[in-house]
């Protein structure tokens, strides 16, 4: 059976994560392919024209600041995103707790039927040598929404258009399960 998704004419996609983790920085080296030295608190919301993202559809980037944006702010950026990209930190163990402790309960209260898919994204790979992945798959399990992890840093470059195109394809192309075993009998 192939079950069809309706056709997207816009993908947004929100950054969020905790101060610091290197949201602004990931936009700004996407957007000029090189890293920024000194990043505003915010970056100004981005479009990309469809023919030059890889799956030919508009595609808006979101940034969040805590330092400028209410909490109210933060709640209708996240009903409004396609697909939210929680940042964190691979040097910094906090960012990575408050992922679950914070971040995505915050995200699925807002969405009280079918939350909007989520892809997590750990920045800073250029800092450490060890790789987060391990530890974020129990994440993963406790939170269906989110379809798929990526390491990257802003700094090199490495993986920055890898996670913007993630980001898409997970709107584009969910493979969330069409149940949840949990739900069903
Ligand atoms: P807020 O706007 O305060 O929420 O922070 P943010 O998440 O936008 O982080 P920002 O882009 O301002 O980056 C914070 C600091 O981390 C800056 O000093 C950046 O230069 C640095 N930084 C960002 N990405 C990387 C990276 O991939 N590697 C390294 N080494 N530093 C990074
Ligand atoms: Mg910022």
């Amino acid at each position: 059976m192939v079950i069809k998704s309706p056709i997207k004419s816009n993908v947004r996609i929100l950054l969020l994560g905790d101060r610091g983790v290197g949201k602004t920085s990931i936009i700004l080296s996407l957007v000029s392919e090189e890293f920024p030295e000194n990043v505003p608190t915010r970056a100004e919301e981005i479009t990309i024209p469809a023919d030059v993202t890889p799956e030919q559809v508009p595609t808006n980037i979101v940034d969040y600041s805590a330092i400028d944006q209410a909490e109210d702010t933060l709640n209708n950026l996240i009903r409004g995103a396609s697909v939210v990209c929680v940042v964190y930190a691979v040097d910094n163990d906090d960012s990575i707790d408050r992922v679950s402790s914070y971040w995505l309960p915050l995200i699925k209260q807002n969405y009280p039927e079918k939350c909007c898919p989520v892809v997590l994204v750990g920045n800073k790979i250029d800092l450490v040598d060890f790789s987060t992945i391990d530890g974020i798959l129990p994440i993963m399990e406790d939170f269906p929404e989110i379809e798929t992890c990526i390491e990257c840093s802003a700094k090199t470059l490495k993986n920055i258009s890898e996670m913007f195109y993630y980001a898409q394809k997970a709107v584009l192309h969910p493979t969330s399960p069409i149940y949840s075993v949990e739900e069903s009998d």
